[in-house]
């Protein structure tokens, strides 16, 4: 559970009375033999030749096409061959705000726990009938009912036509990084052809993602738009992906579970969990840690679509609009710069821009880069894994912040206006991993202020702030939990993505 601020959190570690520490289940590894040999053997001589090769038991097979019995169907995007455009929009809004109807309450009250939630197990065995052999009572979706692998609510859909701008975005981009840059551009920060040919794949995936949400919304899914790029080079280029990925990721984990077709939930689960795999690469491509926390954190919808819209110019005419909020944007102005051997000595605003996830500039001096050192717990190269001698971030760290007025005009056609229900801010809340942390937040001008990075962990010796992760501006600390954070917004002033680790 979530701690109300560090002060609390202080004095409830100092007022607990030590609690025994659970044994260890299993014994350690003392004197650990193995029956196998522990050293690697010499090295044989290395192959040269690579063909011919045995032939093995095969028939001739080939996947059904076109109008063939079984064959796949075709994707909602083809892979692009040509020219897209990109930058920012400069007309005027057809259309402006979220999408609404009329509201029954102005927020959602607290309740008690539900009446039925009351299952407990205390002896390990079986408390109900079983319906089947081999079929234990209980489960949704289990007394076979067929499926139906369509939105069941507006909820659904709203989470899901989210989730397919967010794979938009993604198709374009990883397929825009591999056209604006060349081959030489990568090779300079240690990416190889092979590398590139990965992130190609990313946005194959991505092309399938897209057509998976497009069916399971129907007719009005909303389709691809034109977009703004934050970076100028190739190291910029993998951050921003890095930080895309880890809130398109966060924003499924957040709303996955609350999804009334579990149908449209089982599918979505398996696409997120290729976009995990493709988070982690962007880390290993930048030379950070590859999953330096041990539980992915998630957010909710109107955090992504915060995080997503400013990225977005412009939709094409008729485009599905959605329904969550834009809040304010939160700027780090001691954002943690990866391409530093030294993230103590990031400058001012060292990021390309003012959007909230703008990448860490990449364009520093080489005396001050880590991207070509090989020296261990110093070098950002990229690898799949490594320490850092200066961790990008550490508990206590003071931070600095400004954020927006609410009111500014973002995302497609500039046709959304960010937005905030909250009073003057007075919270920093931390969302990692388990965690809902927060800290108080000194305001020092009409929207300027500061905090320290909290200590606490998850369970003893994970530090709950690590990773790519998110911090708002909040006017209270309510006590939430993963499964109800969405009940934040109304208390939520400004938005922002942080470079723990
Ligand atoms: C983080 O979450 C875990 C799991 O809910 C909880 O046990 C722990 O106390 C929390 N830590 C902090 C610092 O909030
Ligand atoms: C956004 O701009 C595009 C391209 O100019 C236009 O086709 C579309 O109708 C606009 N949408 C809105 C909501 O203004
Ligand atoms: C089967 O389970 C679903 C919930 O998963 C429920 O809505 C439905 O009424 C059940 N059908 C039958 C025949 O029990
Ligand atoms: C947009 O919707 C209007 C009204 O339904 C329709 O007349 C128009 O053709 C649509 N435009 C596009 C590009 O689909
Ligand atoms: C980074 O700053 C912290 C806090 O001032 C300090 O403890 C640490 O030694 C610094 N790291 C280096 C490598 O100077
Ligand atoms: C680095 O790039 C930023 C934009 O991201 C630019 O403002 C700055 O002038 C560049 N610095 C150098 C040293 O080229
Ligand atoms: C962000 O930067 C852009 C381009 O430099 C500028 O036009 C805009 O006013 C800035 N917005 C804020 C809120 O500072
Ligand atoms: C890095 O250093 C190690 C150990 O000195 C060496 O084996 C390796 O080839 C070096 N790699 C590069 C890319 O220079
Ligand atoms: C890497 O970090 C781990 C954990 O902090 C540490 O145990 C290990 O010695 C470090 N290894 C190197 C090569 O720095
Ligand atoms: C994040 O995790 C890495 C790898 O375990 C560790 O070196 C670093 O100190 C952690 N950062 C924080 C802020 O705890
Ligand atoms: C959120 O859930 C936790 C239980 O996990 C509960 O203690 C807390 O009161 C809930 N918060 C609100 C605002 O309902």
């Amino acid at each position: 559970m979530s701690l109300r601020h560090l002060i609390t959190s202080v004095c409830l570690a100092g007022l607990a009375a030590a609690a025994p520490a659970p044994k260890a289940q299993v014994p350690g590894y003392v004197d650990a033999s193995a029956g196998f040999p522990q050293t690697p053997s010499p090295l044989g001589s290395l192959a040269t030749v690579f063909g011919p090769d045995s032939t093995v038991a095969a028939i001739a097979t080939s996947p059904p096409k076109g109008t063939e019995s079984g064959a796949a169907p075709p994707r909602v995007s083809s892979d692009p061959t040509g020219h897209t455009s990109h930058g920012p929009f400069s007309g005027t809004a057809t259309t402006t705000g979220a999408v609404t109807r009329a509201f029954l309450a102005s927020s959602i009250p607290a309740l008690p726990p539900n009446p039925t939630a009351t299952y407990y197990n205390t002896d390990g065995y079986l408390q109900h009938d079983e319906p089947a052999p081999y079929t234990p009572a209980g489960g949704l979706g289990t007394n076979g009912t067929e499926p139906r692998y369509m939105v069941e609510s507006d909820f659904d859909f709203e989470s899901i036509a989210l989730g397919l701008y967010q794979e938009w975005i993604e198709l374009d981009l990883f397929n825009n990084g591999l056209a604006v840059f060349s081959a030489e551009d990568f090779a300079a920060v240690g990416l190889t052809a092979e590398d590139r040919a990965l992130i190609a794949f990313m946005a194959q995936q991505e092309s399938g993602h897209a057509t998976l949400l497009t069916n399971m919304l129907g007719p009005k899914a909303p389709v691809q738009c034109t977009y703004n790029y934050p970076f100028t080079n190739v190291r910029e280029f993998i951050d921003f992906n890095q930080k895309l990925t880890r809130w398109g990721e966060s924003g499924v984990w957040g709303f996955i579970n609350h999804l009334d077709s579990r149908e449209v939930g089982q599918l979505l689960s398996q696409s997120i969990a290729t976009e995990a795999r493709q988070q982690m690469s962007f880390r290993q491509m930048l030379g950070l840690h590859p999953m330096p926390v041990w539980f992915e954190t998630g957010i909710p919808q109107s955090w992504s679509w915060t995080y997503l819209a400013p990225y977005i110019s412009s939709c094409p005419e008729n485009q599905t609009r959605l329904a969550w909020q834009n809040f304010p944007a939160l700027h780090i102005l001691n954002q943690p710069n990866p391409n530093r051997f030294s993230p103590n000595d990031t400058a001012w605003a060292e990021v390309t821009g003012n959007r909230t996830s703008d990448p860490s500039q990449a364009n520093i001096t080489e005396s001050a880069s880590c991207v070509h050192l090989n020296t261990t717990g110093y070098g950002c190269g990229p690898g799949i894994s490594h320490n850092r001698s200066e961790p990008l971030s550490f508990a206590g760290k003071k931070i600095y912040f400004a954020w927006d007025a609410p009111g500014q005009a973002v995302g497609p056609n500039n046709s959304y206006t960010t937005s905030t229900s909250a009073g003057a801010p007075t919270f920093v809340a931390w969302v990692s991993q388990l965690n809902l942390t927060y800290t108080p937040l000194t305001v020092t001008g009409e929207s300027s202020g500061f905090t320290y990075q909290p200590a606490g962990e998850v369970y003893e010796g994970d530090p709950a702030v690590n990773g790519t992760m998110f911090v708002a501006l909040t006017d209270t600390d309510l006590f939430l939990t993963p499964f109800n954070l969405s009940m934040i917004n109304p208390h939520v002033a400004a938005l922002g993505v942080y470079q723990a680790g």
